[in-house]
């Protein structure tokens, strides 16, 4: 008689936070996480109901959320400390969170929004990294910090997204520095930079209200034909980050763009089909 043998999972028993994780790419990332034998995936984001909503349809046995806006660094602080204290320990923090504004020239910026944006998407990110790699320091397990970077932080803008540009930038420089201070703990920081994918986010920064239309705009921004990138691409490439797969890696920035980027300098890139 064939015995089955139980297939293993890439995050068993593993306990992981995702900020950001109400929506979009942290949704996915969670449903993800929580398939491949996550123990517990908290849910940090400010969409209380949407939060709560994604939360329950994964199941309360693997997945919770809590109210936490990453720009408050006391509210990550406490978020991070009530996961270690509810769960043990923390071994994945997905600093995912993010904002975008639009009309942002920098001949005509402006900076109170602007700071708005960095607190989310530079200074969220850095007091994330910061109280997760503690936790994971105090732990004595190591860990793995995967952040949300962008396509957008690897090249110059003129489109309007001047301080999101500039912000995804300092994301990366925030793995690279991670990397190099908490390897000798143990501790893996990398990030993922996706290319355009149809989120709210960009359907706001496009003023679309639906999916479709905002694929159609992105469809043609990579080299492969026909396919559009979608948030499970995404979660995917942060699964391979998180777990132990990619054991020795740290300090990468992980691309996520269908071969956009290598067209820079071809007569094909953004929105040319
Ligand atoms: N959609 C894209 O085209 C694209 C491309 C590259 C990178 N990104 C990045 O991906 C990340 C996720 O965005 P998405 O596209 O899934 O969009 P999304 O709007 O679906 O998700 C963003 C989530 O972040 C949460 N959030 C915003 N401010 C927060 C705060 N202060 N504290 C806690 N949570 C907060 C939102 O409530 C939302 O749930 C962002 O960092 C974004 O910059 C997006």
């Amino acid at each position: 008689m064939e015995v089955a043998t139980p297939i293993s999972k890439k995050l068993e028993g593993k306990v992981a936070i995702i900020t950001g994780g109400a929506s979009g790419i942290g949704e996915a990332t969670a449903r993800l996480f929580a398939n491949e034998g996550a123990r517990m995936v908290v849910i940090a984001d400010i969409q209380d109901m949407l939060g709560q909503s994604v939360a329950s349809s994964i199941g309360t046995h693997h997945c919770t959320y809590i109210h936490c806006d990453v720009s408050d660094e006391n509210q990550v602080k406490s978020m991070v400390e009530s996961t270690v204290k509810s769960y043990g320990h923390l071994d994945i923090m997905f600093s995912n969170a993010g904002t975008i504004n639009r009309n942002q020239p920098l001949l005509d910026l402006d900076l109170s929004l602007m700071d708005r944006l960095f607190a989310i998407n530079v200074r969220g990110m850095v007091a994330c990294v910061k109280h997760a790699a503690r936790a994971m320091v105090e732990g004595g397990k190591g860990g793995s910090i995967v952040c949300t970077a962008s396509v957008a932080g690897k090249r110059g803008s003129d489109d309007g997204m001047q301080d999101y540009v500039i912000s995804k930038n300092a994301v990366v420089g925030l793995v690279r520095t991670g990397s190099c201070e908490l390897g000798k703990y143990g501790i893996r920081v990398n990030c993922v930079s996706p290319s355009a994918l149809a989120t709210p986010l960009l359907m706001e920064f496009f003023g679309m209200k639906d999916k479709e239309s905002a694929e159609e705009a992105i469809l043609g921004n990579s080299s492969l034909k026909g396919t559009v990138l979608k948030v499970n691409h995404v979660a995917d490439a942060v699964l391979f980050l998180a777990s132990n797969q990619s054991a020795f890696v740290t300090g990468h920035d992980l691309v996520v763009d269908g071969g956009l980027l290598c067209r820079v300098g071809s007569n094909k890139f953004l929105g040319e089909k």
